[in-house]
C-alpha cells in the first residue's frame, strides 16, 4: 500500500518538474517557492517535507515572499497564531495582483479547523491550495493539479490513513535534523487543540525510525531531535514493542550519531527508565524540556494533566540527582479559566523552586470546541496580563542566574552558523541547547568543538575555541 503511494507521488513529481521546465523556459527565468512555517518542531519537519517537494519538482529557494508558489504551514495553538496568518494573507494577495500565476497555499493545523477552511473559501478566494496534516504526503498531486486547475482546490482528511514517509524533504541544516516518532496526541488537556487537528497517537515502528536516522548520518546529519506531542508514551501499539528508553538506546547506537535529542517529555508518562537512560548514555543531551502548565494541583487536574505539583517537583529532583548538570526548561500557561491568585502563587512556587533554565510562558487562549473553551470562569485579560507580567520577570531573573553557572568552564559546541550580526563570531549550543558565540568562521559549521565560556550575557555565552 505504502509503496503505491510512493509511487504515485513520485509520478507527480515528475510531472511537476516537466510543467516547472515549461514555464520557467516561457518565463524566461527559474520559478521560485517560499515556504513560511508557524508552529512547533513538527510543523518544521513538515515543511522540510514540503520543500523537499518543492526542490525536486524543480522549484528554487526565495526568501521574500514575491515567489511563484508561497506556503503557509500553520498552527493554531493560539489564537495569536491564527490571527498572524489571516494578517499576513493580505499581503500575499498583493503579490498576486502582481503575478497572476503565482499559487498560494496553506496547510497545517488551522486548516484542519472547519470554521478556517469556511472563512478561507468565503474570503479569501485568491487561495489556491488548502489540505490539512494528514494528506501532507499527497503535495506533489496537488501541487500538479492547482497548477493545471483554476479555482480552488479544498483537500482535508479528518483522519489519519497509513502514509508515505520516505519522500524527500529539504533539511534546513545540513548537519541536524528533526525525526519524527510519533504523530497525534490521545492526552486531551482540556485546553489544547492539538489532539483535534493532529488526531489519535501513532507511534512509528523503532527499525523505521533507526533505518531514518542511519540515512540521516550519511547524509551528513551528526545530530537528531526526536519528535513527538508526548515521546513518553511511545510505543503504543507497536508491532514489535519497543519502550521510548529502548527506542533511545537505539538511536544513541547509530554509529556516527553524536547529539541526540527529544520532545516533548509529558510528567505523567515520565519513567524511571527514562531517567536511567538519560544518566547512562553520553550522546543523550543533558536537557529536558518538561511543561508544567500550571504549579497549582487543582488547575492540573481540571487541565487533564494527571499529576500534581508534588509529582512534578519529585521528578524534577529525581531528573536532577541521576543527571546532575541537566538544563530543564517548561511551557507555562497563566490565566487558565478559574485561576484564582492562589493558584497563580503555586506556578510562581514551582518556578522558584525549579529555577528553569528557560520557560515559554504562554496567556491562556481559548480554543473552540475544547473543554476549557466552555469553562464559565475564564480569567478577566487584565488579570491575566498582569500575572503574565510578573511570571515572566521572575522566570527571566532565574534564568540569567541559573544560567551563568557554566561560566568559565569548557564545554563542546556544536557550530550551527556565522554569526548574523558579526560576521567574525560563529554561533552553536550547548548540549544543553544554550546558545554561544565565539570566534570562528565558516569551517567549523557542522562541527563539536571545545569552547571556554567566557562571559555569560544573560540568554547566551561569548566564548573562545579550546584547541
Ligand atoms: N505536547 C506538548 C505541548 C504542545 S503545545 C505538551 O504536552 O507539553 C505547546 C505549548 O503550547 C503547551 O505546552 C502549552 O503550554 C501551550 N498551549 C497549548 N494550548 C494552549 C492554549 N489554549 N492557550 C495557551 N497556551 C497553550
Ligand atoms: Fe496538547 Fe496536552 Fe497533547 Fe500536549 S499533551 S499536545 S498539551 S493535548
Ligand atoms: Fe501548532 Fe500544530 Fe504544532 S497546532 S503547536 S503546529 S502540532
Amino acid at each position: 500500500m505504502q509503496s503505491i503511494d510512493n509511487e504515485i507521488q513520485l509520478n507527480f513529481i515528475e510531472k511537476c518538474r516537466q510543467l516547472v521546465e515549461e514555464r520557467s523556459a516561457e518565463a524566461g527565468r527559474a520559478l521560485t517557492y517560499h515556504v513560511e512555517t508557524f508552529g512547533c518542531q513538527m510543523n518544521e519537519r513538515d515543511s522540510e517535507k514540503l520543500r523537499g517537494i518543492l526542490e525536486n519538482c524543480g522549484f528554487i529557494s526565495e526568501k521574500s515572499e514575491e515567489a511563484d508558489i508561497v506556503l503557509y504551514n500553520t498552527c493554531t495553538v493560539r489564537e495569536n497564531a491564527n490571527r498572524r496568518v489571516y494578517g499576513r494573507l493580505g499581503t500575499l494577495h498583493g503579490y498576486k495582483r502582481k503575478n497572476p500565476s503565482m499559487i498560494i497555499g496553506l496547510c497545517g493545523c488551522m486548516m484542519q479547523e472547519e470554521h478556517v477552511v469556511e472563512t478561507i473559501s468565503d474570503k479569501y478566494k485568491f487561495v489556491d491550495l488548502v489540505f490539512g496534516t494528514y494528506n501532507i504526503f499527497k503535495f506533489a498531486e496537488l501541487l500538479y493539479n492547482a497548477m493545471t486547475s483554476k479555482g480552488q482546490i479544498i483537500d482535508i482528511w479528518n483522519e489519519a490513513r497509513p502514509t508515505v514517509e520516505d519522500l524527500p524533504a529539504k533539511r534546513t541544516y545540513a548537519f541536524k535534523s528533526g525525526v519524527n516518532i510519533m504523530y497525534g496526541c490521545n492526552n486531551f488537556c482540556s485546553y489544547c487543540i492539538v489532539p483535534y487537528v493532529r488526531g489519535r497517537e501513532r507511534s512509528r515502528e523503532a527499525d523505521e525510525i533507526v533505518c531514518e536516522v542511519e540515512r540521516l548520518v550519511k547524509d551528513g546529519v551528526i545530530e537528531v531531535m526526536l519528535l513527538g506531542q508526548n515521546v513518553n508514551s511511545y510505543g503504543k501499539g507497536l508491532e514489535t514493542p519497543c519502550s521510548f528508553p529502548e527506542l533511545l538506546r537505539k538511536v544513541c547506537q547509530v554509529p556516527g550519531i553524536k547529539r541526540v535529542r527529544f520532545m516533548t517529555s509529558h510528567p505523567k508518562d515520565l519513567s524511571e527508565e527514562l531517567i536511567k537512560v538519560m544518566a547512562e548514555e553520553p550522546k543523550l543531551c543533558a536537557h529536558m524540556h518538561l511543561p508544567l502548565q500550571s504549579g497549582s494541583s487543582r488547575i492540573l487536574k481540571i487541565m487533564n494533566r494527571h499529576y500534581d505539583k508534588e509529582k512534578y517537583l519529585k521528578l524534577v529532583a529525581d531528573i536532577r540527582a541521576a543527571v546532575p548538570d541537566i538544563s530543564i526548561t517548561t511551557d507555562i500557561i497563566v490565566g487558565f479559566p478559574g485561576e484564582t491568585e492562589e493558584d497563580f502563587e503555586e506556578t510562581l512556587d514551582v518556578v522558584r523552586k525549579v529555577r528553569y533554565d528557560s520557560a515559554f510562558t504562554f496567556k491562556y487562549s481559548i480554543r473552540t470546541g475544547t473543554p476549557a473553551a466552555s469553562m464559565l470562569d475564564q480569567v478577566p485579560d487584565d488579570v491575566v496580563s498582569e500575572r503574565f507580567d510578573r511570571l515572566l520577570k521572575l522566570v527571566q531573573e532565574n534564568a540569567a542566574e541559573v544560567c551563568a553557572r557554566y561560566e568559565g568552564r569548557v564545554m563542546p559546541v556544536l557550530v550551527e552558523s556565522v554569526n548574523r550580526q558579526d560576521s567574525s563570531l560563529v554561533t552553536g549550543r550547548l548540549e544543553n541547547n544554550f546558545v554561544v558565540h565565539f570566534p570562528g568562521d565558516a569551517s567549523l559549521i557542522g562541527k563539536i568543538t571545545d569552547v571556554r565560556l567566557d562571559e555569560c550575557k544573560g540568554f547566551y555565552y561569548l566564548g573562545t575555541e579550546v584547541r
